[in-house]
């Protein structure tokens, strides 16, 4: 049966008229024919209701029970299962057969290579069993995997094991339980053969947990950095953020066959092994990171995503852009700050920022969803996770903690919205996060820029900002937004001047909320150079017309790493600009003396941070070059990176 694609709305979001408490899944497993028996305590929510209507895709319907008695009321249509004239309460039992190995969409259960596994994330539970696959409907899970002994080994699937046994035809069976309520996409089910890396961690609390690792036969070499990785992530999450692991085992799978990147299925995480399996020989220090990275943000899910999950899936980003918050705080505490941060915020500009620009631009929580697949997005995620920042540096570690605890003790257990999050945010610290809120409804990026002012008799400077973000199709008018802008000045010598006003110290980051707005600083004895968006304080575009000087004097002597960086991009893009154009031109490109004076200086600094030099030197990419001009010549641009590279090449060498 097909089902026409129909466009679905945030704001008709209705609560389900029926819930599901608990299921019992029974699986007896073979590639071609799989038997699948769910047995769901149904309750009613919505008292006018008396018609059940499941999601279910491909399936072979065989029986329908309602409290042990066989239900004919019912039929099927255009992806749903309709049952008429349930009870108010009463356990459903429905038995249908699936083809995972003619399941080529990849969702729900498929076979790939020997070995049958699950993705459910977001609507592939309904390609398994008829249910209620919406993530606001709630239920524990008990898991029985019949299959062949000698082809599935290993039989997995969420939650504690509690029983198994085998069957006199050469067959076995184990039986799992989840006790803790999740929705249908965070159930999986893998049944192989593998090698396997067990090990052990003792959370805060005492609890023993058992870890083990899933791979391919023979990759055992490449299991070890993601199981250290999990264990500092397991470490990390209760030391930051108070967040203990829940189960008795937390399992990992990391296979070839997998097909999706990574998911955070509760207790059995997922991945397609080149993400998370490296040895020395092959891999380098950035696949070390990078897998470091995955194996937290997949872990960090289990509370960020599992215990509170989403209410419906325009909220998305609710666990996604906290989940990637998380994720790079997690890298940052264990690696390098500054190094993370130039990262992602590389990825911001020369990704998310074209993204933003282009026929699929879409705010963070989106409005409207034909596809879900679709919005697994740059925007959701790393924009989302710049927004979790922007609260972060607005509230501080301390309040945004009282904003973390007071969101799990609302929420833990159940499906949360956006709104959800921002307002425990809010009650926590009691800052008024009311223009706050438009992060999640306004796409696009906007531009904020600032004009300067020295009053010398007054001893005073001013910034004159404003922001704007360009009307979109689905957008034509915009409106300001909470900007957390963080500053710093400096004096010629590189000190910093102390931010005051009327007597008073003043706050780094400045509330910028208004479309047109201006700061005053008192005491400034002489023009100073403003370092600005210091650590990309939020996902805007910046105008401000710095000299080669100013900049200069900034990559040498900002305070913080980020800004460095960030003043050296922004003297190579005015070069990068301006040889643009003479390449179009036909003339001669340039890079004057003072700009090669000034980086071969940050060279030969010894008490600079090589990581941080390496960063410092590394040009803006072509895609984010491309974000700089309105026609975009990719042959200019790439002549003009490679004239930088070579010329810095053979004058760093001299
Ligand atoms: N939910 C998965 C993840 O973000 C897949 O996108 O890790
Ligand atoms: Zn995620």
């Amino acid at each position: 049966m097909t089902q026409q694609r129909q466009e679905k709305y945030r704001q008709y979001y209705q609560v389900p008229d029926y819930t599901i408490t608990d299921i019992e899944l029974d699986f007896v497993l073979d590639p071609a024919t799989t038997i699948v028996t769910a047995i769901s305590r149904v309750k009613r929510l919505n008292s006018q209701a008396n018609v059940l209507i499941l999601d279910g895709k491909n399936l072979i319907l065989h029986t329908i029970h309602i409290d042990d008695k066989p239900w004919t009321a019912y039929r099927e249509e255009a992806g749903k299962l309709i049952i008429e004239s349930v009870p108010d309460t009463f356990v459903l039992k429905v038995v249908n057969e699936i083809n995972p190995l003619k399941n080529t969409v990849l969702e729900g259960l498929y076979v790939s290579a020997d070995v049958l596994c699950t993705q459910c994330e977001a609507e592939g539970f309904r390609h398994i069993t008829y249910y209620l696959d919406r993530p606001d409907v709630l239920a524990r899970f008990t898991t029985c995997i019949i299959a062949d002994k000698s082809s599935y080994p290993y039989l997995l699937s969420n939650g504690n094991q509690i029983d198994k046994g085998e069957t006199n035809d050469g067959r076995h069976w184990v039986k799992w339980q989840d006790h803790f309520p999740k929705p249908s996409y965070l159930f999986a089910l893998i049944a192989g053969d593998f090698d396997v890396l067990y090990d052990n961690y003792v959370s805060q609390s005492g609890r023993n947990v058992t870890l083990a690792l899933f791979v391919d036969k023979g990759n055992l070499d490449r299991a070890d950095w993601a199981m250290v990785s999990l264990k500092n992530a397991m470490r990390w999450d209760e030391t930051r953020f108070g967040y203990e692991y829940d189960l008795d085992i937390y399992m990992i799978v990391a296979v070839d066959c997998f097909n999706m990147g990574a998911m955070e299925n509760k207790g059995l995480n997922i991945f397609n092994a080149k993400y998370v399996l490296a040895k020395t020989e092959t891999a380098t220090d950035k696949d070390y990171l990078n897998i470091k990275a995955v194996i937290g943000h997949e872990y960090f899910h289990n509370w960020t995503g599992n215990r509170i999950t989403c209410r419906d899936w325009f909220q998305l980003s609710l666990k996604e852009g906290l989940t990637v918050f998380r994720d790079q705080e997690f890298s940052s505490d264990l690696g390098s700050r500054s190094v993370n941060r130039i990262e992602n915020v590389s990825l911001m500009r020369a990704h998310q920022f074209a993204e933003d620009a282009s026929p699929m631009a879409h705010p963070i929580r989106p409005e409207k969803v034909i596809e879900m697949n679709n919005f697994y997005t740059l925007t959701v995620y790393e924009k989302g996770a710049e927004v979790i920042r922007m609260l972060h540096t607005l509230l501080g570690e301390e309040q945004f903690q009282a904003g973390m605890k007071l969101y799990t003790a609302r929420h833990d257990g159940s499906a949360a919205t956006c709104d959800d999050f921002v307002q425990a945010m809010q009650d926590a610290s009691n800052i008024d996060l009311t223009l706050f809120r438009r992060w999640y409804s306004q796409l696009g990026t906007p531009l904020v820029t600032v004009r300067d002012e020295y009053l010398a008799e007054k001893q005073q400077y001013l910034l004159h900002i404003s922001q704007i973000t360009a009307p979109t199709s689905d957008q034509a008018e915009k409106l300001p937004l909470h900007i957390p802008l963080d500053i710093e000045l400096y004096d010629t010598q590189g000190n910093v001047i102390p931010l005051q006003h009327s007597g008073r110290a003043v706050h780094s980051v400045l509330n910028v909320v208004k479309v047109e707005q201006t700061f005053v600083f008192d005491q400034v004895n002489s023009p100073p150079i403003p370092s600005l968006l210091r650590e990309f304080s939020a996902p805007v575009k910046l105008d401000y017309s710095y000299t080669d000087e100013q900049l200069a004097l900034l990559m040498q002597y900002a305070s913080n790493d980020f800004a460095r960086w960030d003043a050296a991009q922004s003297l190579l893009s005015i070069y990068i600009k301006e040889n643009v154009v003479r390449q179009q031109q036909r003339e001669d490109l340039i890079l004057p003396q003072h700009i090669i004076d000034a980086f071969k200086s940050v060279l030969l600094d010894e008490a600079c941070d090589p990581a941080l030099k390496a960063q410092l030197f590394t040009l803006p990419s072509e895609n984010e070059v491309a974000e700089w001009v309105a026609i975009i010549d990719a042959i200019a641009i790439h002549n003009v990176i490679n004239f930088i590279i070579q010329k810095f090449a053979n004058e760093m060498a001299a």
